[in-house]
């Protein structure tokens, strides 16, 4: 097989872009290792900013996200028990919106099943060769046949855990991480939610974030230890622990339900530089991981992409490859950027395993200054709702 774009993964980013690249008239071959029903249903993001729905709305495939999605003008913080509301709109003129993950990538695998262009599904053994030479490429197996594809470029879109980034030369990368003592255990629960918009909650017992699928279905993430077991975590202690860290203000009341879903994800910050390699491009999860108090990682997978697309296209139209030999220079601002703002607000949230009173004082006055002060609420919301795109 011979296409100018191999793209390997299906998730945000890779759909992402052979969506953009079918629009500019590229040809490009989508493989992904799991099933369509896999991630069609992996449960993971649901926050949109404005800038990635509008994307997906030009482009054609956001006529369910229009309708379903619920836009949020602002979100609420709480601590010491009392909630208080940082106003996008008011402060930025701009929403997010909650749609979740696994929904855009229905939207976006149906589109292009529907335009009958290339997506293979359950690839085994995928891996690259030839990122230096002209023709990159990739083999895989697909319902017992051994595949080849023979591309201009590829763009390695496999996450955190895929093959394209361990496929470069260790000595070519320079690694930037950093792991937080805690993970994440998120529910998903048949309850309506406490407020309209979600609530990231600090109290001396941890962190928890409130947020929402449908206003009959509501996402909840509570702080854990970092080598937790779900195990440990029957549904009476979670919404016992819920209860406790949210409590607090009049009237204030945590709707409670079963719990359809239960999982533990650890928390990372990880960077890898340059997001290029010879003729393979790294986008999203594969380059970088945010934690997730920012709701940022499927935003900044689509935000790579989109200059990815552009850099391709110029070079299709007009033999322009400067924007090419730059994309990885180009995305890395923005991904330090959205790197600096996640680690900040789960800085600002969640509780550190420390005795240091300092420490704890500190960051209780912090967020009371980013709950006063215009200016500082400010920076939060022109972060929270999305950066301006960077081009170049
Ligand atoms: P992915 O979505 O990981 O897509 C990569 C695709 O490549 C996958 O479909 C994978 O199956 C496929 N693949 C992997 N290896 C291969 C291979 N060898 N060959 C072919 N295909 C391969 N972000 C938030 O903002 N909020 C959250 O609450 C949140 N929760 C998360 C929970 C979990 C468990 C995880 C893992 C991530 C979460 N994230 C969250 C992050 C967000 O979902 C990611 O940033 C986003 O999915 C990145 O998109 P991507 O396309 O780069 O990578
Ligand atoms: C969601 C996840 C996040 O990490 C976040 O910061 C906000 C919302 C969500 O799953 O809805």
């Amino acid at each position: 097989m011979r296409t100018q774009i191999g793209i390997i993964g299906a998730g945000p980013a890779g759909l992402v872009l052979a969506h953009l690249l079918h629009l500019e008239g590229i040809d490009a071959i989508v493989i992904e290792d799991k099933s369509r029903h896999y991630i069609e249903h992996r449960l993971r993001a649901g926050l949109l900013e404005q800038g990635s729905a509008d994307l997906l709305i030009e482009t054609g495939v956001g006529a369910r996200l229009q309708k379903e999605r619920m836009y949020h003008k602002g979100i609420y913080l709480k601590f010491n028990g009392r909630l208080h509301r940082i106003d996008f709109e008011a402060l930025v003129g701009q929403g997010v919106m909650i749609y979740a993950q696994q929904e855009v990538i229905k939207d976006l695998v149906a589109a292009r099943l529907e335009a009958g262009l290339p997506l293979y599904f359950e690839a085994g053994d995928v891996a690259v060769s030839d990122l230096k030479g002209a023709r990159p490429k990739i083999r895989f197996t697909h319902q017992g046949k051994k595949q080849e594809i023979e591309c201009d470029y590829i763009a390695g879109c496999d996450g955190f855990h895929g093959i394209c980034r361990p496929s470069i030369p260790a000595g070519d990368l320079q690694l930037f991480d950093r792991d937080y003592p805690f993970a994440w255990l998120g529910i998903l629960a048949e309850a309506p939610q406490a407020k309209e918009e979600l609530v990231y909650t600090h109290s001396e017992r941890g962190f928890a974030l409130l947020t929402m699928r449908t206003p009959e279905l509501s996402r909840l993430y509570l702080q854990c230890p970092r080598h937790d077991d779900i195990a440990a975590w029957p549904d009476e202690r979670i919404w016992e622990e819920l209860r406790a860290r949210t409590a607090g203000g009049e009237g204030w009341h945590l709707p409670e339900g079963p719990i359809v879903q239960k999982g533990i994800t650890p928390m990372r910050s990880f960077v890898v530089e340059p997001m290029q390699y010879g003729r393979m491009f790294l986008a999203g999860d594969s380059a970088h991981i945010v934690p997730p108090t920012g709701a940022k990682g499927m935003n900044l997978a689509i935000a790579d992409v989109r200059v990815l697309a552009r850099a391709l296209a110029a070079f299709y139209k007009s033999g322009r490859s400067d924007l090419l030999e730059n994309y990885s220079r180009t995305v890395l601002r923005r991904v330090w950027k959205v790197q600096r703002f996640s680690w900040w607000m789960t800085h600002l949230t969640h509780l550190y395993d420390s005795d240091n009173q300092f420490d704890r004082r500190r960051q209780l006055a912090e967020l009371d200054y980013v709950t006063g002060s215009r200016a500082a609420a400010l920076t939060l919301a022109e972060n929270y709702v999305g950066l301006p795109m960077e081009w170049e």
